[in-house]
């Protein structure tokens, strides 16, 4: 059957998930969920699904092949244009919304919004929330307005680079994931991070250091920056942000247990 077909196939290119990607392909071309894949599997159309299996089969992630991913509650589009979301930012999500709880109407900025994952997510499960969202790159911005739009949910999108300054605030919350691979790891990373993902979302150009001054400028006294960081430097991180001035720092575990949310409230 094809499903066995294309995860023979993927796994002869090396990919550890061949077999549940196989059935995401095969259950994308069917729009069916991979549980009835059992029964429908005779009515594929394999001219319609193997394109899929080969571009997967280089090692393209398996969102850009579906064309869409799951963020916490939403759908999202997704592709080369902007970094897939991953499964630690719905933690930075979490946080955001703990530290929200009791603000109400809250203004928020998602700095590097690429998908605009963090941004549409915290709109979509606090709606009362007023939420911009900054990048510099055009496409990921393209990309972040073709799912607000899709989605309906209302979340202004800005073209900028931070080092060039942030929206004005002020804001009750800033939150970003910035690119934080060194330039020199690139080489080490799976294929397909390394030869898919916007280099721009990836490769940290002294961005978070930067972020860290500016949004002492925009964020309301008391009000918290949220960061996502590596596991590795996330202490170091959170020292940075004592270090210029942010009170209550504190770093929060995501769901594997690993070091990635770090946050600090302007004193
Ligand atoms: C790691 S990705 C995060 C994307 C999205 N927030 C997420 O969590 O899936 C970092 C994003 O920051 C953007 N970015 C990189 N440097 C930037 C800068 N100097 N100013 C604004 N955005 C920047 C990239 O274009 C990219 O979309």
């Amino acid at each position: 059957m094809i499903v066995e077909r294309a995860a023979a196939t993927l796994a002869e290119h090396g990919i550890e998930t061949a077999r549940t990607d196989a059935e995401w392909i095969v259950a994308h071309a069917l729009d069916v969920s991979r549980s009835d894949l059992v029964t429908l599997c005779h009515e594929v159309d394999e001219a319609e699904v193997w394109p899929s299996v080969e571009r997967r089969a280089a090692r393209e992630p398996l969102a850009y092949v579906l064309g869409e991913w799951g963020f916490r509650r939403l759908m999202l589009r997704c592709d080369p244009r902007g970094l897939v979301p991953r499964p630690e930012t719905e933690s930075v999500v979490e946080r955001c919304l703990e530290l929200l709880r009791g603000v109400e109407g809250p203004r928020v900025l998602d700095v590097g919004t690429g998908t605009g994952a963090i941004a549409l997510a915290l709109k979509d499960e606090r709606l009362d929330a007023r939420v911009v969202a900054l990048d510099a790159s055009a496409d990921a911005l393209a990309l972040a307005r073709e799912n607000v739009e899709r989605l309906g949910l209302d979340v202004e999108l800005v073209l900028g680079d931070l080092r060039d300054g942030l929206p004005p605030g002020p804001f009750d919350l800033v939150v970003s994931n910035p690119p934080y691979v060194r330039a020199d790891e690139l080489d080490a990373l799976e294929p397909e991070v390394r030869d898919w993902e916007p280099r721009a979302a990836l490769v940290d150009e002294g961005q978070t250091a930067v972020l860290v001054r500016a949004a002492r400028d925009v964020l309301r006294p008391g009000a918290p920056l949220v960061l996502e960081a590596h596991e590795e430097q996330a202490a170091a991180l959170a020292r940075d942000l004592a270090a210029a001035g942010y009170a209550a720092v504190r770093i929060t575990p995501d769901l594997a247990g690993r070091d990635r949310v770090v946050e600090g409230l302007k004193s």
